[in-house]
């Protein structure tokens, strides 16, 4: 496994050594996990060279307590990528990505920027697209993975290589969870062990949707959720969207010729927790 932290050396070995091989991008922030890893993997299934990127990316952090918080563990996570047979490693650092200071692009993502994450993380989907898009012009690769853990992030990022007319496929990947349904994040590791164990209530209050789904009004839906959450000793619910899966728009009926999800954050103490699933 080869790792990089500068451009120059990351370009010239891409360049040189891949012609006519598939390239398969995993982009992360690290403090990889399971979830991570199952992207990974999938990549490696499906490409001659597998490269990850590691990098937290700070114009996508509207808090600055969280980017200084965010987990870092390089060590841990290069020994992981190590293991499962990554070939390409790519931690630059902020200079390197920002030469000319940490500003975001704006994008225009056809109004999917401003439902959910866009409404209570202002500019984070800027920041997301500015690295994203830069990510892909340098790696060119093939396919480039991303988790449905993200999955407004994933719609944006697809509308943005569409738009850009750049030649990568965008593979989604599926949620990988923690054995008591908690969606794994690098986030987990900050929460306390008693909110860790009760943090399963996101995913059991997902899966009381799906299954009440057809049988129960959306207005019923959200109020039930609601229900679930005030009050609670730890958990603040910031919001529970049921919305179709192409514009993200709050649904306020079912038209059968759609398809949804339901998406909810919620913070549990100080740690902010998403989830979704599909409908
Ligand atoms: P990060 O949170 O590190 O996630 C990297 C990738 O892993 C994203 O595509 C994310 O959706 C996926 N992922 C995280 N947890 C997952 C889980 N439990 N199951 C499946 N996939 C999961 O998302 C980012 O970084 C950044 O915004 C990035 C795209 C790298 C741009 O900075």
């Amino acid at each position: 496994m080869e790792v990089f932290d500068t451009l120059t050396k990351f370009q010239k070995v891409l360049n040189k050594n891949h012609t006519n091989r598939t390239i398969g991008c995993v982009p992360t922030m690290g403090a990889l996990h399971d979830g991570h890893l199952s992207l990974i993997k999938q990549a490696k299934n499906e490409n001659d060279i597998v490269v990850v990127s590691i990098f937290v990316n700070p114009t996508q952090f509207n808090n600055n307590s969280d980017l200084l918080n965010y987990p870092k563990t390089l060590e841990a996570d290069l020994a992981l990528l190590e293991q499962i047979g990554c070939d390409i490693v790519f931690t630059p650092s902020v200079l390197e990505m920002y030469p000319h200071g940490e500003v975001s692009e704006s994008f225009n993502f056809d109004g999917l920027e401003l439902e959910m994450e866009g409404k209570f993380r202002p500019g984070h989907f800027d920041g997301v697209g500015t690295i994203v898009k830069r990510l892909l012009e340098i790696v060119k690769p093939t396919n480039a993975y991303f988790g449905e853990k993200d999955y407004q992030q994933l719609l944006i990022i697809k509308k943005m290589v569409s738009e850009l007319k750049m030649p990568i496929n965008i593979v989604p990947c599926p949620i990988f969870r923690e054995a008591n349904g908690l969606a794994m994040s690098s986030r987990n590791e900050r929460l306390t062990a008693e909110h860790r164990d009760e943090a399963n209530l996101i995913y059991k209050c997902l899966l009381n949707v799906k299954s009440d789904f057809k049988k129960k009004t959306i207005k019923e839906l959200n109020s039930e959720v609601k229900a679930i959450f005030k009050n609670h000793s730890f958990f603040d619910l910031e919001y529970f969207v049921i919305a179709d899966t192409q514009s993200l728009k709050p649904a306020k009926s079912i038209n059968p010729n759609l398809e949804y999800r339901a998406f909810i954050a919620t913070y549990a103490g100080e740690i902010r927790l998403i989830d979704n699933i599909t409908l």
